[in-house]
């Protein structure tokens, strides 16, 4: 079904325009550090089918939470003394705790897809702070992009995806982080990194004071870590020192390309520029080759998003 989907801008006018359509069961596009995201009421299963159906989304993958603050997180979940630490340190911000529901929580089966566990984030950005004070109630939000496609880091970015599939989206402007929040999980009372992120895994490590486990394989990690993700349409070559043939490059420090991710390799502003560096050229039609990145900080985040760019497809990428 289309619709005509309303691009709002973050003004006191539209923040308000955009919790009413969270209010009425309506999917909304909105701002925030890392990613635009796809945003319904949580509570709401009719709304939170809207963002599934909206992105073609596999129904087993549960959806992060978006909270104004950590105090609403501790009614929804058994909040921990690590869980503490972490929200002090990086809330708001790009991290996302998963933790156990608590009885009664009022969250939609469809959010969790059926997990006894949610992961919650209180994200920064003026306009995403503002559209959760407004609505009051905790927001589901994959990143605002069809499913298996480059994530959003503009409002253009999802009017290219999702125009006509939602209500509106809220326009506050490029993502200054890039890449999507860091998920730590818990097994047998120790932390795990279920995905490399916006918040350097060093950095939360130092905050917990012990290091971060890798997930067991046999529990539920982070479903969305599907290996082919993030996919552009043309193929992607990774560790390239230069591009070949037809390849268009994307560049970093001194491997310099025709776009060029950080030339002075910064590897905070090579995550703010990369989805929608990815998305520029794709656009071109033409095979990507990437210069090699370090892995350190957010360097794990953006190999991270790369490799699954890279990865080999079992059937052709979805379109829309
Ligand atoms: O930065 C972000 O995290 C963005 C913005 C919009 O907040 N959101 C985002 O959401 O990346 P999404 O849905 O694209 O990715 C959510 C990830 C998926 O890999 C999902 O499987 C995992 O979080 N996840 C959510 N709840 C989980 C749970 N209970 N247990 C394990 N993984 C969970
Ligand atoms: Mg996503």
């Amino acid at each position: 079904m289309t619709q005509s989907t309303r691009h709002l801008q973050a003004t006191d006018a539209g923040i308000a325009r955009a919790a009413a359509f969270l209010d009425a069961g309506q999917t909304v596009a909105f701002p925030t550090e890392t990613v635009y995201g796809l945003g319904a009421d949580a509570r709401n299963g009719t709304a939170v089918a809207a963002i599934y159906a909206a992105k073609g989304r596999p129904a087993f993958n549960p959806l992060i939470v978006h909270l104004a603050d950590a105090a609403t997180a501790q009614n929804l979940v058994w909040w921990s003394a690590d869980a503490q630490i972490l929200a002090d340190a990086f809330w708001p911000g790009p991290l996302t705790l998963v933790l156990p529901l608590r009885d009664g929580h009022g969250l939609s089966s469809l959010v969790t897809a059926g997990l006894q566990t949610v992961g919650l984030r209180v994200p920064a950005g003026v306009a995403a702070g503002a559209l959760l004070r407004a609505f009051d109630a905790p927001v589901a939000a994959p990143s605002a992009n069809p499913s298996g496609r480059i994530s959003p880091t503009t409002a253009d970015h999802v009017m290219a995806g999702l125009s006509g599939k939602i209500a509106a989206v809220l326009d506050g402007g490029p993502c200054t982080v890039g890449v999507e929040s860091t998920i730590v999980g818990w097994q047998n009372d120790a932390p795990v990194l279920l995905r490399a992120g916006g918040v350097p895994s060093e950095a939360v490590e130092a905050a917990l004071g012990r290091p971060l486990q890798t997930p067991d394989s046999n529990e539920i990690t982070a479903p969305g870590q599907l290996s082919s993700h993030y996919a552009p349409r043309s193929s992607v070559r990774l560790n390239a020192a230069q591009a070949q043939e037809d390849e268009v490059l994307l560049g970093f420090g001194p491997i310099d390309g025709t776009l060029n991710l950080s030339p002075t390799s910064d590897l905070a502003k090579a995550a703010a520029n990369l989805f929608d560096h990815l998305h520029k050229l794709d656009a071109t039609g033409q095979p990507i080759a990437v210069a090699p990145i370090p892995h350190h900080g957010l360097g794990a985040a953006i190999n991270d998003r790369l490799a699954r760019a890279a990865a080999t497809r079992d059937q052709p990428p979805p379109t829309g």
